[in-house]
């Protein structure tokens, strides 16, 4: 896999877009593929009423999870446990911090810096072996860390600044507390075993993947938000760290929800977009300036799974990324990779009225690349100007299951390095 870094502009002729909105607020789909056991043991509860359901529930999680420690042996995936990966303990109360060098000057606005990041809770469970091979835990899997430093002026006089850190508590994280019934690695690993790893997590919990929450922080409507983009973002207090649940827009929006949504300019609307293993792959919505409601939403229609990560938006439009970086169960069939980097399949870029469809897309072929993060999107006259950071391969999800890993990382962060000084340079299409 290559993985050389450019910065690209696409400029595209926008005179005679429809800017017409094609205003319609369609239901998502949100039915897992699984339901966890224990809910149909409710249902049959429900129907039958004599079922000691708790004892039952009880009872099979037992049985379950006693499987699974006798079927996966586990341990310690050390790449993703040390040096900038390496996970920290919490705090407890903030801390002041001392030893600060420089000096902060006087006018520098009180506030609170604050970030998230991966860090695993159940090191040792970071590996499973099994008869049907390896998993792994990715980097990125690790549970959400958030790191808040505090600036306040004492009687408006002297800088105090204090720091305290406190684990996302997500709707999973009880299950990570437990350890020793914690989620299995889905993503990374031999295929027999990613299949059993996600069956095995389905029905112990109803979900393929835990909610880490650890890949960016966001404000919308005065609250702030923590996400990462398989589930739903969480809203936190940034006084005190404390969760106070996920954010569904009132029940309207149920599905995966980007890391990095974009305000609309003028509006202060939110734009959002979700990419799932399941129809609809691509959806994408906007939310109120308040943060109250999903005013629009639409299937962007995608013909198969692709992760996303994130959108552009300008004054009146929407930019859509795709790129073969698809994803999937039938991906993992077809290439024994969960996630898999498409070099040979069709790269393009869609300008969207903002509340427009599918149909309203107007999509510009490119050359192929796979572009995580955009830099900025806007209007220059009649024309829409994009710029990202475009790559010719994926760094997710890592190297083959059978390549020596550290040599692939150590290879492919060295040339990502050399190449972003070297092919530095402007892209038109
Ligand atoms: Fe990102």
């Amino acid at each position: 896999m290559e993985s050389c870094a450019s910065v690209f502009t696409i400029k595209s002729n926008m005179r005679g877009v429809p800017a017409a909105p094609n205003f319609s607020m369609k239901s998502s789909s949100s039915s897992l593929s699984f339901k966890p056991i224990s809910k149909k043991l409710e249902k049959a509860e429900q129907v039958g009423k004599k079922i000691p359901f708790e004892s039952i529930k009880a009872a099979f999680a037992t049985l379950v999870n006693a499987f699974v420690n006798s079927a996966f042996k586990f341990g310690e995936n050390q790449m993703i446990l040390q040096g900038n990966f390496a996970p920290v303990d919490e705090i407890g109360e903030a801390v002041v911090i001392s030893n600060i060098e420089g000096q902060i000057p006087m006018n520098f606005p009180e506030g609170v810096y604050i970030r998230n990041g991966p860090n695993f809770m159940n090191k040792n469970r970071t590996v499973a072996k099994s008869l049907l091979g390896t998993v792994k835990m990715l980097w990125v899997q690790g549970e959400g860390m958030l790191h808040a430093t505090y600036f306040e002026k004492n009687q408006g006089r002297n800088w105090k600044v204090s720091y305290k850190n406190r684990y996302l508590e997500a709707d999973t994280i009880e299950i990570e507390k437990k350890n020793k019934s914690s989620f299995l690695p889905t993503i990374y690993g031999h295929p027999p075993a990613v299949l059993a790893s996600v069956f095995l997590n389905n029905i112990r919990f109803g979900k393929t993947n835990k909610d880490n929450g650890n890949t960016s922080i966001f404000q919308h409507g005065k609250k702030v938000y923590t996400v990462a983009e398989d589930h739903l973002p969480y809203e936190i207090n940034i006084a005190n760290l404390d969760t106070y649940g996920s954010w569904d827009i009132n029940g309207t929006w149920n599905r995966p929800f980007t890391s990095h949504p974009k305000v609309a300019p003028q509006t202060g609307e939110l734009v959002i977009m979700g990419s799932d293993v399941k129809k609809p792959y691509y959806v994408l919505g906007v939310i109120s300036a308040d943060g109250r409601k999903l005013i629009h939403k639409a299937d962007l229609k995608f013909e198969r799974p692709v992760l996303i990560h994130e959108l552009g938006v300008t004054e009146q439009y929407n930019i859509i990324m795709q790129y073969p970086l698809e994803f999937g169960m039938q991906k993992l069939w077809e290439t024994s990779k969960f996630i898999h980097f498409e070099k040979d399949k069709e790269s393009k870029i869609g300008v969207m009225p903002r509340y427009g469809d599918a149909e309203s897309i107007i999509w510009f072929q490119v050359q192929n690349h796979c572009t995580f993060h955009l830099i900025n999107s806007f209007e220059d006259g009649d024309e829409v100007v994009v710029r990202g950071c475009r790559t010719t391969g994926s760094f997710i999800p890592g190297p083959s299951y059978k390549t020596d890993e550290y040599q692939w990382y150590q290879e492919h962060t060295s040339t990502l390095a050399l190449n972003q000084k070297v092919l530095i340079r402007p892209w038109t299409a």
